[in-house]
């Protein structure tokens, strides 16, 4: 093997570009050359690809955001498409793929792999919803970015003693409403992977009162509904004051965590070992603080295990 390529795919993830500098500087350390493909799955279809140096890299381990930019490509998911992109590979050389990105982005490293280009996944999201992984690069930092509104929102809703609804990303899952909600003393939280019950919030919210409490913390993960409809909803069952807050993309930018950072930078490293011993179709991850890798096809797909312990301990806290 010669040639690596590396290229990043779906939602960008803060640590996204830690992860493509480690690909690039241990390919090369090892005597390899590395190339990036820009556009994720679109440019591979496009041919826009270019060779990276060591400087290339350079300066991009503290910034959001992928150097080598991001996209959803639908053409990518057909036969066609597919055929299109490994023309590209072999045209520029390239040996072996490092796909840096989510769920749907694994399943075009799948497909490369089924017809006969090696490909590693490297778990970057900021939902933290892949299996194979305890942790997703971008989810530290998405965790704090979040975490970081909500104590905004906490001071005005205190002065003003309103109920506030907070609505955060993970379409699927809901990691960073549940580590937020937890970790920001949030007073309800609601994931997609448990239900709600409304007449135990109205409880909640009225057990506060009596105690003296006027405001609340009300985080809504996007998978469950928005915010403006639960706000809706709330208001059929109790009278009191809210406003929502939608916090949107402000979660998938900013300057990556030291932990995305280290975290990105052993996973890339690693899938480059993965292909340097001939190892395609694998994701690579973290368990206990150490990196192992799996078969791509049992992790594509699954639901990652949701920590019910977690989601218990903010119901207590929160009483
Ligand atoms: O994939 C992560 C994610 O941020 C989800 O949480 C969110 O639902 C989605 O991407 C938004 O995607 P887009 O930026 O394409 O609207």
């Amino acid at each position: 093997m010669k040639r690596i390529g590396v290229l990043t795919s779906g939602g960008d993830a803060p640590g996204m570009n830690a992860a493509i500098r480690a690909v690039v500087r241990k390919s090369i350390y090892n005597g390899l050359e590395a190339y990036g493909i820009y556009q994720g799955y679109s440019g591979l279809i496009n041919g826009n690809i270019k060779q990276l140096e060591l400087g290339s890299v350079g300066d991009i381990i503290h910034r959001g955001g992928t150097m080598l930019r991001s996209a959803r490509c639908d053409e990518f998911k057909t036969k066609e498409g597919q055929q299109k992109g490994i023309e590209q590979l072999k045209k520029f050389g390239i040996d072996a793929l490092v796909v840096i990105g989510g769920d749907g982005s694994f399943m075009g490293a799948k497909a490369l792999t089924e017809q006969g280009f090696p490909c590693i996944g490297v778990p970057a999201t900021i939902d933290n919803d892949i299996s194979g992984t305890q942790f997703t690069i971008g989810f530290d930092t998405a965790l704090n970015t979040v975490l970081d509104s909500i104590d905004r929102i906490r001071d005005t809703a205190t002065s003003h003693e309103r109920t506030f609804i907070i609505e955060v990303m993970g379409r699927d899952a809901g990691d960073i409403a549940l580590w937020a909600g937890l970790a920001g003393g949030a007073e309800t939280i609601l994931v997609p992977e448990e239900k709600y019950d409304m007449d135990n919030i109205v409880e909640r919210l009225q057990s506060g009162q009596k105690r003296g409490k006027k405001h609340s913390i009300i985080i809504v993960a996007e998978g469950v509904m928005s915010a403006t409809d639960f706000a809706k909803e709330l208001k059929n069952s109790i009278d009191i004051e809210t406003r929502v807050s939608v916090l949107g993309h402000i979660q998938r930018g900013g300057t990556p965590t030291g932990f995305d950072r280290v975290l990105a930078s052993r996973l890339g490293a690693r899938a480059v070992e993965l292909l340097m011993d001939g190892k395609g179709g694998r994701t690579v991850g973290i368990e206990k603080d150490k990196i192992i890798d799996n078969d791509i096809i049992s992790v594509i797909g699954q639901p990652r295990t949701f920590s019910a312990d977690m989601y218990d301990l903010s119901q207590i806290l929160s009483i």
